[in-house]
């Protein structure tokens, strides 16, 4: 069954959807919702627009849900902010979708801050519907743009998919899939601004997203967000606890809140014997978490010794490792290009709260440089750091630039052949789309097959740093309060060196 081209001849029919009542035979029945769906799918492949905003729309036959995917189900969640964010919410994401026991779909990689969250100590977040919306058009645009990196092109998951943890499906192929598009020739040249296909991808945005709010049995779109909900798994008796954390009396009063967090079980709430389980798509927000005060802003699951499934999951999700393209390129760098022992310097001076440190991050650079003592030979230095080369003169950075007879510096530019090259390893390697021929995703197949090659090479510099950094026998120094610094001693306490 072609769901995905907008063009195929559609017969147009309109069969009367009248319902049937329940004393008649079930074939009857069977028949009028056969028909009804057909009404339902022409109708929607002629103008998705009308069909979405339609009221008296009957959701359970709508050409989206049909069990056309072999019963399967799916779960997709607006991830933003910077890489690492990006990246622990997809760790999050993972372990939700085995919980849960659906498909995870698996997002691409947004532009740095392009979607933003918010505070959720403060309690002033984007809801989960808006932060959707604001995903799904974005990577509309990264599609459109032909900038689309998959999560999974550059994190390696394919373990935990051939192991059974997960399932796993592209963004691309789940929004053809469902979206009445056609991927192979929106890679192309379909998506300029005024083609039917970039209308119908959006149109399917808002109704994914639940601006309309849940459709039964279709999609479920989670409304609780760090605001009111801590998700939890097989914890005791806690289920609808309290939280220890709640917006203090003077924020309530001055931003009249009434904001209350429940500890929830999200297997409870969303899996099995739920409404939102008899969804084929369920949608979360943000699934962003990180420790506050004592407790976690929106999940709070880090052990399950009652499920070993779920505890092996969570092991094998503390760290995931790059892509083996990457792997292998920053190793290289380290062993042709620095050829010794080295101490790598991650210097974020530039990003927002970054750029009022600076004299903290280079002083905790010149300790440890210090502490490595004095040496016949210059010491080797990788560097990576936001801050232009031009404009070390006169910081800390510059004087180490300067005295050549003791230092040796090294630093990776997204110019560097390596880093090209990498960047089209992968594109060629395409892992994102490894896992497309889910079994059960067999029709519409033949509309993904062909490769959907980014136009523009992604930008890896980043992580082939990393990478590096992991390798750095002599040391490393981060820079305080960084996500990458912190990526960064993760990849070294794991070895992956
Ligand atoms: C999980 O989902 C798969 C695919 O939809 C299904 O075959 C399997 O029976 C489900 N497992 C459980 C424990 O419900
Ligand atoms: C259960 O929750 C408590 C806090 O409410 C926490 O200390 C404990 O580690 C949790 N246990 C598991 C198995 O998650
Ligand atoms: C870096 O140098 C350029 C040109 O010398 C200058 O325009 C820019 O403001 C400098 N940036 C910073 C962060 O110092």
């Amino acid at each position: 069954m072609n769901l995905l081209n907008p063009n195929r001849p559609t017969t147009g029919r309109a069969w009367p959807t009248k319902r049937a009542s329940s004393h008649r035979s079930p074939i009857l029945l069977f028949c009028l919702l056969f028909f009804s769906f057909f009404f339902v799918f022409s109708f929607y492949s002629l103008s998705p627009k009308s069909l979405l905003s339609s009221k008296t729309l009957t959701p359970s036959l709508s050409p989206q849900c049909a069990p056309a995917h072999g019963g399967e189900k799916f779960l997709w969640y607006a991830p933003h902010s910077g890489f690492s964010n990006q990246l622990s919410e997809f760790k999050n994401a993972l372990l939700m979708a085995a919980i849960l026991n659906r498909t995870l779909v698996v997002p691409p990689i947004l532009d740095h801050h392009a979607v933003a969250l918010g505070s959720c100590p403060k309690f002033r977040v984007l809801g989960p519907s808006e932060i959707r919306i604001s995903v799904w058009d974005h990577v509309v645009e990264l599609i459109r743009s032909g900038r689309y990196v998959s999560m999974a092109d550059i994190i390696d998951i394919s373990s935990l998919v051939s192991s059974s943890l997960v399932r796993a499906v592209d963004f691309r192929v789940f929004a053809s899939l469902w979206c009445n598009l056609n991927i192979d020739s929106t890679c192309v040249d379909e998506l300029d601004p005024r083609s039917s296909s970039l209308d119908s991808l959006k149109q399917c945005g808002s109704f994914l997203s639940g601006l309309d709010g849940s459709v039964s049995k279709c999609l479920y779109a989670v409304n609780e967000d760090c605001r009111t909900t801590v998700w939890t798994y097989q914890n005791g008796s806690e289920d609808g606890a309290l939280d220890s954390f709640q917006p203090d009396e003077q924020l309530k009063r001055k931003k009249q809140i009434s904001y209350v967090r429940r500890r929830q079980d999200v297997y409870k709430h969303l899996g099995p014997g739920s409404e939102a389980d008899l969804a084929t798509v369920l949608a979360f927000g943000s699934l962003f978490s990180g420790p506050y005060k004592g407790s976690e802003s929106y999940i709070d699951i880090h052990e399950s010794p009652r499920d070993q499934r779920i505890q092996n999951l969570i092991e094998k999700i503390e760290f995931l490792p790059f892509a083996p393209e990457i792997i292998s390129a920053g190793k290289r760098y380290a062993h042709d290009t620095i050829q010794a022992p080295f101490l790598c310097a991650q210097l974020r001076l530039l990003d927002g709260q970054f750029k009022n440190h600076w004299k903290t991050t280079f002083l905790g650079l010149q300790q440890r440089i210090e502490s490595l003592g004095q040496s016949p030979h210059p010491i080797h230095i990788f560097v990576m750091t936001d801050l232009p080369e031009a404009n070390w003169t006169g910081s800390y950075l510059g004087n180490l630039a300067a005295d050549s007879l003791r230092f040796k510096l090294f630093f990776l530019e997204e110019s560097d052949q390596l880093v090209v090259q990498t960047a089209k390893r992968l594109v060629d390697a395409n892992h994102g789309m490894r896992f497309r021929f889910h079994p059960k995703i067999r029709d519409g197949d033949s509309q993904v097959t062909k490769l959907c090659h980014p136009s523009r090479l992604p930008d890896v510099l980043l992580y082939v740093e990393e990478t590096v950094c992991s390798c750095a026998s002599l040391g490393f120094v981060g820079t305080t309060g960084s996500t990458i610094a912190e990526s960064i001693e993760l990849m070294r306490k794991f070895e992956i060196c």
